[in-house]
């Protein structure tokens, strides 16, 4: 059945999964390239931007597993770009240039309604001002049996976890601290998630979160309302 999934999302070994001050110029926050620096040497990061060969290896064929079987992806605004409030006008079409890496619908979670943006290579930004549920059905609804990638960021996936949607996270947790900036864990119950899977890259920790068949929870552990 197709799986609502979270892959190859950085984190800092203190729970951050982007830097403080998200600007044009700090699109991951101030620090927050240190989260990805797993990704970029990689084969599939330098064959979607068109720089070199890119490395294989551990990282790299985590990299490609996410980009695999996905029918469509969900984002939130922040990572969609660097405006907030308001469009001031429809000039802002993502950080990724006439063609980007998705291929697919992806359904960008705002408060602010906008008209959909269809670019190059199959990607088309649909806007959804009602909320998660109906991102997700949307997004159910155009990627037939294809899996849904929520590419993040911080507070959307939060969200999805906080309702217990998500069926999978890869997490490539890398070795630095960032002390500040957007926190992944912060009072969230991950009692429900197993990690089924722990494996050394070259330059990140991977970490398979899969959540568990409703009765295994142990009661020790189960909420109590
Ligand atoms: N570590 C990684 O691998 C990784 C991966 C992806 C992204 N990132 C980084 O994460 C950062 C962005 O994360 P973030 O936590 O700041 O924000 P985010 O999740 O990208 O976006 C949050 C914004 O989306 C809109 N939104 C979210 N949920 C909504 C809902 N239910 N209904 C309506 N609108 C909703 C709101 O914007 P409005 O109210 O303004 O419309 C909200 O402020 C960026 O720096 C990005 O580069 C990191």
């Amino acid at each position: 059945m197709a799986k609502l999934r979270v892959s190859s999302f950085g984190l800092s070994l203190d729970g951050y999964g982007a830097g403080p001050n998200q600007d044009l110029q700090n699109p991951l926050g101030v620090r927050g390239p240190e989260l990805a620096a797993w990704f970029f040497p990689t084969r599939t990061f330098q064959k979607m931007f068109g720089q070199g060969d890119g490395e294989t290896g551990t990282d790299n064929a985590m990299a490609e597993q996410g980009m695999a079987g996905i029918g469509a992806w969900i984002l939130g605004r922040n990572m969609f770009g660097p405006i907030r409030g308001p469009w001031p006008d429809d000039n802002w079409k993502g950080w990724w240039g006439e063609e980007p890496p998705y291929h697919t619908p992806v359904f960008v979670l705002t408060h602010h309604a906008r008209a959909p943006i269809r670019m190059k290579g199959g990607t088309e930004f649909r806007f959804v001002t009602e909320g998660i549920g109906a991102a997700l059905e949307r997004a159910r609804a155009a990627a037939g049996d294809r899996d849904i990638r929520i590419g993040g960021g911080v507070a959307t996936i939060r969200q999805y976890l906080r309702a217990g949607l998500i069926d999978e996270l890869h997490l490539a947790l890398r070795p630095v601290l960032l002390g500040a900036g957007e926190h992944l864990w912060h009072d969230l119950d991950l009692g429900d998630y197993e990690c089924v899977e722990s494996l050394p890259g070259e330059r990140a920790m991977h970490i398979i979160l899969r959540k568990r068949a409703p009765q295994t929870r142990s009661p020790a552990t189960s909420r109590t309302g």
